[in-house]
Parts: C-alpha cells; sequence; structure tokens
C-alpha cells in the first residue's frame, strides 16, 4: 500500500466564535486539546512528514506542539489570509511530489480508519485530488458540494458565497482533502482573493484543478459526526458528548459495566480493566488506571490515579493517587496528590489525605485529616484524629508505626513519631514522641463539680432532668481533685 508522504493541519485559525483567552485548537474534549485528536488520527496514517500550521495565540499552540508532538514541523502563518495561503506557507519546503493530507484542526471527531479508506479510495481511483465530503442534517456554516448531473464534483461554495439553490445542498465539504502534491502547489499559486471574506479559500483549488484537466473526485463518508468541526462552545460540547459515548462504548465492549453511560466521562487515555463497575456521575481523567474488579462511584472523580485490583471508590474525589488492592475508600473521601494507600486498606466519611502512605490493612475510618505522614501496617486511627503538618510557617512530618492504636480526636503535631504497637489516649494533643508499646496520655484530667446546673441554671429543663435524676443543691463539691 502507498505511504502518505505528507499531513498538513490547518490550526491558525482565531476562533473567535469561542469567545476565549485559549486558543480554540487547545480547547480539551476528553482530556485532550482539540488539535491533539487531530494530530493523532493525522498520524496513524503514517504520514512521512507532518506539518501544523499555526498563527492566532501562536505561543501557546507552538509550545504545546513542541512538547506533545516533538516530531511535527510548525509552520507559522503570520496572518490570517485564508485556509488556501496557510497551505501555499505549509507547501514552503515540503517535498515536491507525492501525496498529501489536509485537515482542519477543529475537527477532532475523524478517526483513523474513516482516514485510511479516504486514502485509499483516493489512490485506487487515481485521484489528483479529494474531498472529503459528508451529508449532515444542518449544512449552515459549511462549504457546499456541488455535483454536475452525472455527479462529477463542479466546486465548493462557502456558506457566504452560495446562492439560493446552493444553500439548499445538504452535502458539505469536511475540510478534509487528499492532493497530489505537484497538482496542488500549481493550484494554489492560482488562488484568488475574490469572495465575500477576501481570503484565500483552498476549496477554490478544486475549480482550478479541473480546469487544468486534473481528476478531482468526492468521497463521502458514511458517519457524518465523525467530521463535526468545532467553532463554538455549543459544537464544543456536542463533540464532546460524542466523543464520551465513543470512548464508553469501547470500554463496555471490552468488559467494562457503566451503569449510565451519559454521566460517566473517561478521558481517552485512561486505561480500564475488565470487570470494573462503574456508576453514575462519575469522572476518570489524565493517566488513571483501573484494574480488574474495582469498583467506582457514583460521583467519583479520579485525576491521574492508580486504583489497585477489587479495591472501591465510592463518592470520592482523588488526584495523583494510588489505592491498593481490596482498598475501601469513601464515600466523602478526599485524597490529594501523594497519597499512597496500601492494599487492603480503609478510608472513610470526611478524610482528607494528602502527601502520605497508609500501610497495609490500616485504617482511617472517619473524620480525619493526615497530612505528610508515613502510617505503617495494621495501625488504626481514632475517628477525628487530626495530623498538624503545618506550624504556621513549614510543614513537618508525622511517622506511625506498625499496629498502632491512635485514640479518636487525637492531634499528633508534627514533626512526632507514634512508634510500633503503640497506644494514644482519646482528645490527646501529642507533641512529644511515643516509645513503642507505650499510651501517650496529653490531656488534663476531668473534674466534676457537682450541683452545679442546679446553682447556676435553676429552672432550666437541665436542672430539671437533674433534679429528677436525684442530682441535689448542697456545698460545692468537686470530684477527681486531690
Ligand atoms: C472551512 C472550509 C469549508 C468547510 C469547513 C469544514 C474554507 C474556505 N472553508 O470553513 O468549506 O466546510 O472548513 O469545517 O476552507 N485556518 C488557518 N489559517 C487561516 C484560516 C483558517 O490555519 O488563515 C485554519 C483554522 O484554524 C481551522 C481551519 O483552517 O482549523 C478551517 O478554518 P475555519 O475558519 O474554521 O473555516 P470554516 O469556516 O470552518
Ligand atoms: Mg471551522
Amino acid at each position: 500500500m502507498k505511504q502518505l508522504d505528507l499531513a498538513i493541519v490547518l490550526a491558525a485559525g482565531e476562533g473567535t466564535r469561542m469567545k476565549s483567552a485559549t486558543p480554540k485548537v487547545l480547547h480539551k474534549i476528553a482530556g485532550l486539546p482539540i488539535l491533539d485528536h487531530v494530530i493523532q488520527a493525522a498520524a496513524r496514517l503514517g504520514a512521512k512528514e507532518l506539518r501544523i500550521v499555526v498563527g492566532a495565540a501562536r505561543e501557546q499552540v507552538e509550545s504545546h506542539v513542541h512538547q506533545a508532538f516533538p516530531d511535527a514541523h510548525i509552520v507559522i502563518q503570520e496572518e490570517r489570509n485564508g485556509t488556501g495561503h496557510a497551505t501555499q506557507l505549509a507547501l514552503e519546503g515540503a517535498p515536491l511530489v507525492g501525496s498529501l493530507l489536509i485537515l482542519a484542526g477543529d475537527t477532532p471527531l475523524l478517526t483513523a480508519v474513516t482516514l485510511q479508506e479516504f486514502f485509499d479510495l483516493h489512490d485506487s481511483l487515481g485521484a489528483d485530488a479529494s474531498v472529503l465530503t459528508s451529508v449532515v442534517p444542518d449544512p449552515f456554516g459549511y462549504g457546499r458540494i456541488v455535483r454536475s448531473e452525472d455527479g462529477d464534483l463542479e466546486k465548493i461554495v462557502e456558506e457566504r458565497d452560495a446562492d439560493p439553490f446552493e444553500k439548499e445542498i445538504d452535502e458539505i465539504n469536511t475540510g478534509v482533502y487528499l492532493f497530489d502534491i505537484a497538482a496542488l502547489r500549481l493550484a494554489v499559486a492560482g488562488l484568488k482573493t475574490g469572495n465575500s471574506q477576501g481570503e484565500l479559500y483552498l476549496t477554490d483549488v478544486i475549480g482550478l484543478l479541473k480546469a487544468a484537466g486534473q481528476s478531482v473526485m468526492a468521497i463521502r463518508s458514511n458517519d457524518y459526526t465523525e467530521t463535526l468541526g468545532i467553532n463554538d462552545r455549543s459544537q464544543l460540547a456536542e463533540c464532546a458528548a460524542i466523543m464520551r459515548d465513543r470512548i464508553n462504548d469501547s470500554h463496555m465492549k471490552s468488559g467494562v459495566s457503566i451503569t449510565d453511560p451519559t454521566t460517566t466521562w473517561i478521558d481517552l487515555t485512561v486505561e480500564i480493566a475488565n470487570d470494573v463497575t462503574i456508576y453514575p456521575g462519575s469522572s476518570l481523567m489524565g493517566n488513571t488506571k483501573i484494574s480488574t474488579g474495582a469498583i467506582i462511584g457514583p460521583r467519583t472523580t479520579l485525576d491521574n490515579v492508580v486504583v489497585g485490583p477489587s479495591a472501591s471508590v465510592l463518592e470520592s474525589w482523588a488526584a495523583e493517587s494510588e489505592i491498593g488492592a481490596f482498598a475501601k475508600v469513601g464515600p466523602f473521601s478526599f485524597l490529594r496528590p501523594g497519597t499512597v494507600l496500601a492494599e487492603n486498606t480503609k478510608v472513610g466519611a470526611y478524610v482528607e489525605i494528602k502527601n502520605s502512605s497508609v500501610g497495609a490493612g490500616s485504617k482511617v475510618p472517619h473524620l480525619s485529616y493526615v497530612g505528610d505522614a508515613t502510617i505503617g501496617t495494621g495501625t488504626n486511627i481514632g475517628a477525628a484524629t487530626i495530623f498538624v503538618n503545618f506550624d504556621g510557617e513549614a510543614k513537618h512530618k508525622t511517622t506511625i508505626g506498625n499496629d498502632v492504636r491512635i485514640g479518636s480526636d487525637t492531634m499528633l503535631v508534627a514533626p512526632v513519631t507514634v512508634a510500633d504497637g503503640a497506644y494514644t489516649a482519646a482528645g490527646s494533643v501529642i507533641t512529644e514522641n511515643v516509645p513503642a508499646g507505650s499510651i501517650g496520655v496529653a490531656r488534663a484530667k476531668q473534674r466534676n463539680v457537682l450541683g452545679w446546673v442546679l446553682r447556676k441554671r435553676p429552672g432550666s429543663k437541665s436542672a430539671e432532668s437533674a433534679k429528677k435524676a436525684g442530682a441535689v443543691n448542697g456545698p460545692t463539691k468537686v470530684q477527681g481533685e486531690a
């Protein structure tokens, strides 16, 4: 099979209709910039050279392309004089002969499969130029495909230049083309600005090539949703939803249960093993990886999180974290970057963990903050324990050993260590290390001032109940004092 010699992605447009400080092609769907979807599809065809035309918000787009696609060649279009002008610039210094694919940077749903079929057909027909077209429910805004009576491609007319008859045509130019490079070079040199926008239209090369006796084809794609372009935020949402369904379908085909695919958003970069169940309202982002048997959701967000086999994460939010096999997280847990939970751990309701590791079998079941800590294996952190990691100026570390029992409502004032097998008494403010096997007790001894309510709150409901229970208003007596 023939190999593509060159692919050009046009991405210099302003994207004014997005009304955004972010360049249009860097808006994301499924976790990746619109442009990356296009470049990836083009790259899958194995073009020998890839050229990206950038212009508007050039620095941002250029630095992104450099970093994401280091092999791509960047072409600068200082002034945006249209898609024809962008193509002229992209051809400077490009191969003189061979085959060329041109794509718009704003059509992220095109698949490599469709592009390959398009290329194969173009190649087998021996065409000098082919336009990928599609029939759409609402052709407004697109260039229309004007065919002769016998069905041959005549020309492409832009919306603004179309007459009322042409506006009725529902077959549109998708902005995807294949050319013989030498033929295109000649044609783009002859482009003129005589149109409503005063620009050089790439679409006009079709008429020029025909006039020069070259063979020009319009090849219709079967799935118009693949060719949708993004020009505003509504189209961004529409394309994101189509991409979401595609991604979810492919996971379901590989054995993932997604109970409500319309509310489950999974980035293209996420990996999910079979027999994972995802409940509604969940978002899996970045390089998240989910192992087999895990249960995610409902309403759970995981951003760059690795989840081990058979772990469960319910109603929770986690980023840059690892959750070990059989671990149970949530509901309502908040795992911040640097959290590493070993196998069989438990993190319960209203627990926040940051930059900390929790050893195998250890539990942080209720209402706690764990920051900058190392917790050993088999340890239990009592309800409402706070790791006091910040002294107002710097963060400090806490180390908790194996099989430790931290009493409820302990404050662990870092830097501090509670060694293996040690306990802390509930309500303690622990500022000194607790040696192995000891209990740290750090709280005031309790005193009961007898009859206080009867003297200080006479007539109150509390006083009434106390009287019924036998409390007497005698001289002040205190229990628990020496
Ligand atoms: C273009 C086509 C139209 C087609 C539609 C498909 C032309 C004249 N029209 O219209 O027939 O139906 O795409 O989506 O080609 N760009 C540059 N430099 C420029 C102008 C544009 O690089 O000077 C880039 C844009 O960033 C964009 C692409 O070319 O990625 C298409 O430009 P856009 O302004 O979106 O053209 P459409 O009006 O959508
Ligand atoms: Mg467009």
